[in-house]
């Protein structure tokens, strides 16, 4: 099966949002420090709620275009997190996205996602580019890009008026033959 779910790395599971993970998501969605870089939040708990519900109905779309999924701790079973994917409509290309819990930063956890939504994306969805803009300030979001092996191509300068502040982005982006040469680069680490 091309698109089967949940997706495991060694520390992670990655799966469709439920009811019950409000309270996981709300932790780090209402959070001001983490929503710093991104276009939406900090969010009342109506927001998460909707954000929930929006997962719910975008996972029903037939071919499905949206792969917004929980990040779960295979350890503890504890959401840490969100990652996903988001194909045009031709289903050839796909943004991806990512956020974090505080608690969850600077463990690897985030890289470690981002690397298996990069492999279902390519080798199960056959996708041909993947690509991620991030806020030029935000220096860990552009670290992940760099580790997952994604390539810089550009950076869109004040395009955007975030928070009152013109923002400047990095265009990062990884085609599908890149994806597969650096699988098989010997000594390359890609879990
Ligand atoms: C960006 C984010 C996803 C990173 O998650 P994470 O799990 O901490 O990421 P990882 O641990 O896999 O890697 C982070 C890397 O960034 C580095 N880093 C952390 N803060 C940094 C900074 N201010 N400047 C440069 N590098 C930084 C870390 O040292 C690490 O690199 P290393 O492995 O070479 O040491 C997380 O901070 C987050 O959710 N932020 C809020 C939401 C967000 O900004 N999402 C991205 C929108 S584009």
């Amino acid at each position: 099966m091309r698109d089967r779910l949940p997706l495991q790395t060694e520390r992670l599971e990655l799966r469709d949002f439920r009811e019950e993970d409000v309270d996981a998501v709300h932790e780090w969605a209402s959070d001001p420090e983490v929503v710093r870089f991104m276009g939406w939040g900090p969010n009342t708990r109506e927001q998460t709620r909707e954000f929930l519900q929006r997962k719910f109905a975008e996972r029903t779309g037939e071919p499905r275009r949206t792969w917004g999924l929980a990040v779960v701790r295979r350890d503890t079973g504890r959401v840490i997190g969100s990652v996903g994917l988001r194909l045009n409509e031709h289903l050839q290309q796909a943004a991806l996205g990512y956020c974090y819990h505080q608690d969850a930063w600077g463990q690897g956890f985030a890289t470690e996602a981002a690397l298996e939504v990069l492999r279902f994306g390519f080798e199960q969805l056959g996708l041909h580019r993947i690509h991620a803009s991030a806020d030029a300030r935000n220096g860990a979001s552009v670290r992940v890009l760099d580790k997952i092996g994604m390539r810089q191509e550009g950076r869109l300068r004040e395009h955007v008026l975030m928070r009152g502040e013109w923002r400047d982005s990095y265009l990062y982006a990884i085609l599908q033959h890149e994806w597969t040469e650096r699988r098989e680069a010997p000594g390359e680490r890609h879990d």
